[in-house]
């Protein structure tokens, strides 16, 4: 029988670094270590397969519910997963914890002014200005995770170094 793979959740703002972190997690895995990942991103699953939902709290529910729809066939099939979604309520992160097996969160933590610092895609500037509505951080919550099973600082940490620490808890944890 296939051995279930793990799934790293990286949840936190816009612009916090989960894309970056998770990048840089996949190649060392994947590159590096020969271990078979698959990244799934947030931006990726609305551009693809999720162009039928906007940013209200049921369809922000339904993007994660799919997304966890397809961790797990990825997971029962031996798969690791990276996701990196901003997943920003505590009740969708108890959905991801319940659902998927192997589930280990990531809080990306990186303080709000930080991220509007970073503005990496220029839409805390059209948020703050009115131009973007149910933006989360600005005008939707945030609510911090509760019980996270690894953090990493962004602000203090370089991208490299929030991976290593990523990287140090998957062998810690002898997930591979
Ligand atoms: N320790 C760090 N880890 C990750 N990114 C960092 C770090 N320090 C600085 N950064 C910078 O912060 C930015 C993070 O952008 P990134 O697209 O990864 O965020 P995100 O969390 O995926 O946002 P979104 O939810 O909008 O997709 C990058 O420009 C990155 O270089
Ligand atoms: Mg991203």
């Amino acid at each position: 029988m296939t051995k279930e793979g793990f799934t790293l959740w990286f949840t936190g703002l816009s612009g916090a670094g989960k894309t970056t972190i998770a990048k840089l997690v996949e190649f060392l895995l994947q590159d590096k270590m020969k271990v078979r990942v698959q990244l799934l991103d947030g931006d990726l699953l609305r551009e693809v397969i999720n162009q039928d939902l906007g940013f209200s709290r049921e369809d922000r529910m339904k993007q994660i519910k799919r997304a966890v729809f397809m961790t797990r066939l990825l997971n029962q099939n031996g798969v690791h997963v990276l996701a990196s979604f901003i997943t920003p309520y505590e009740e969708m992160r108890e959905y991801c914890c319940s659902h998927i097996p192997n589930y280990h969160e990531v809080f990306v933590d990186c303080s709000l002014e930080e991220c509007i610092q970073r503005d990496v895609k220029g839409l805390y500037k059209k948020a703050i200005a009115g131009q973007i509505n149910q933006f989360t951080g600005i005008s939707d919550p945030f609510e911090i995770p509760l019980e996270p099973d690894l953090i990493l600082d962004t602000v203090t940490e370089l991208p490299e170094e929030s991976a290593e620490k990523v990287l140090s808890y998957i062998l810690d944890k002898q997930l591979i």
